[in-house]
């Protein structure tokens, strides 16, 4: 019973344990307020009228009374209403979008309306209902939210992919899921595995609509992005990972050497089209390549490539279990402005997916002063990282490259 619920929260899903208040809890507080505040009204009414006959010309010099007696039950009225906003969102499940306000679209609501377990209460988990989750920040973006949810349901999901995307970089992540059919691209001849990995990849593997460039060729000399330097462009990706082309950069085989082979799966947060994953593959490694499609179709590059593209920020918590991967590989894209803390949590996230003995390949982080290289030094060593590899580059104004293989410790 239980893990028929549970597949369906296939990572979308969040579930809730059985609230204090239930329905009829709340359908009792909704008769309450409403007929608290239907006394206030005739109370205020029959007072007004026996006043106004018994006192007619009094009338007048008493305005300030009844104007404070209206002043009490507007704010009367006015909590009522905020209680039963309230009463709404936890009807509804959801807490922190507020979903009474006008403009929420009906499709969003109804997504996230809470749905009971079919067989009542699983024993093993405490849970009576499902909840979709959707990030707390889209709350900030209500008009793009009901933008993203308006559609017509079944039918062809409006051109606008972009939208999703948008929504996920104001944090707005996860995203509700809809009820309509995305855009997709015409059936395409896959390359055969491993030539995938390094065959131009057609421009029929990409929907361009909505999308600056119409082509590969128009992509592959542009500069996305500190992490994508022409990264369309396989003629030049080829050389990285076993051509140096600095003393910052490591070669693919001696990072896997400190292993001593032992490494099988791995995780890439260093963007890019999947360059890094695809030498891996070459080597029986599977990794997965984090990417949203920020200036490019990364995701369908890395896909048509033959090797996995995870759509994620990096704001996200990562979607794996604690010591899951073998290796971890990272870049600039790591930094993170503001307060260290920010950039804290990050790196805790990917020491948790990172297995005891596993290793962390910083690459080519850029350090842009002095104070932040001090910065990220101290934060590794306090993780306890052995360090198998560490290279600071030359300096250049203070800036300066840092790349290092990282041992992840037993800690027990
Ligand atoms: C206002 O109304 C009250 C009855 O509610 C009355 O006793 C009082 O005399 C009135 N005040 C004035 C200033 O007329
Ligand atoms: C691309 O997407 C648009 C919008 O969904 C659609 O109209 C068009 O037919 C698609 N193009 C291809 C080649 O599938
Ligand atoms: C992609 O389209 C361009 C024209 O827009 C063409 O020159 C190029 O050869 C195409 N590339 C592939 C791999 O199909
Ligand atoms: C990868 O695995 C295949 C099949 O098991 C094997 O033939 C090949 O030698 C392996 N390649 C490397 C680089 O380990
Ligand atoms: C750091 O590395 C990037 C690319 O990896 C390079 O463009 C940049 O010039 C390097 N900076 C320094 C100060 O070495």
């Amino acid at each position: 019973m239980g893990s028929v619920s549970l597949k369906i929260g296939d990572g979308t899903a969040r579930f809730r344990r059985t609230s204090v208040c239930s329905s009829a809890v709340n359908l009792l507080m909704l008769f309450s307020v409403v007929t608290t505040n239907l006394f206030a009204l005739y109370a205020f009414s029959s007072h007004s009228q026996s006043q106004s006959s018994s006192h007619p010309l009094h009338h007048s010099n008493n305005i300030s009374l009844v104007s404070q007696h209206l002043s009490l039950i507007l704010r009367e009225i006015d909590s009522s209403q905020r209680k039963l906003a309230q009463m709404e969102k936890q009807i509804l499940g959801y807490e922190s979008i507020d979903l009474s306000r006008p403009n929420i679209v009906p499709e969003l609501k109804l997504f996230l309306h809470r749905h009971q377990l079919p067989l009542g209460k699983d024993s093993r988990t405490g849970i009576t209902e499902m909840v979709s989750a959707v990030g707390h920040s889209c709350e900030r973006s209500p008009d793009l939210l009901s933008q993203y949810m308006s559609y017509k349901v079944f039918d062809r999901c409006p051109d606008d992919w972009s939208l999703g995307q948008k929504l996920i970089l104001r944090g707005c992540e996860p995203l509700p899921r809809r009820r309509c059919l995305a855009k997709t691209v015409a059936k395409q001849d896959l390359k055969p595995f491993p030539d995938s990995l390094w065959r131009p990849v057609s421009n029929k593997s990409v929907n361009w609509s909505g999308l600056g460039c119409k082509g590969f060729d128009c992509l592959k000399g542009k500069k996305i992005g500190s992490d994508c330097v022409g990264c369309f462009d396989l003629g030049t990706e080829k050389d990285r990972f076993v051509k140096v082309k600095g003393k910052n950069d490591f070669l693919v085989d001696d990072v896997l050497g400190l292993a001593n082979g032992k490494i099988r799966i791995g995780f890439d947060v260093s963007g890019g089209s999947g360059t890094f994953a695809a030498r891996m593959a070459e080597r029986n490694v599977t990794v997965i390549t984090n990417a949203l499609n920020n200036g490019g179709p990364f995701s369908e590059f890395i896909a048509a490539r033959g090797v996995f593209p995870l759509f994620l920020s990096l704001d996200h918590r990562f979607p794996f279990h604690d010591n899951v991967f073998d290796l971890v590989h990272g870049s600039s894209g790591l930094d993170v402005e503001g307060k260290p803390e920010k950039m804290e949590f990050l790196m805790f996230d990917l020491d948790r997916v990172l297995k005891p003995g596993g290793l962390f390949w910083l690459d080519n982080f850029y350090c842009a002063s002095d104070v932040k290289k001090k910065e990220l030094t101290r934060l590794i060593e306090r993780f306890g990282y052995k360090k198998l590899k560490w290279v600071i580059g030359e300096k250049a104004d203070g800036q300066v490259n840092l790349s290092a293989v990282l041992q992840k410790p037993v800690r027990v």
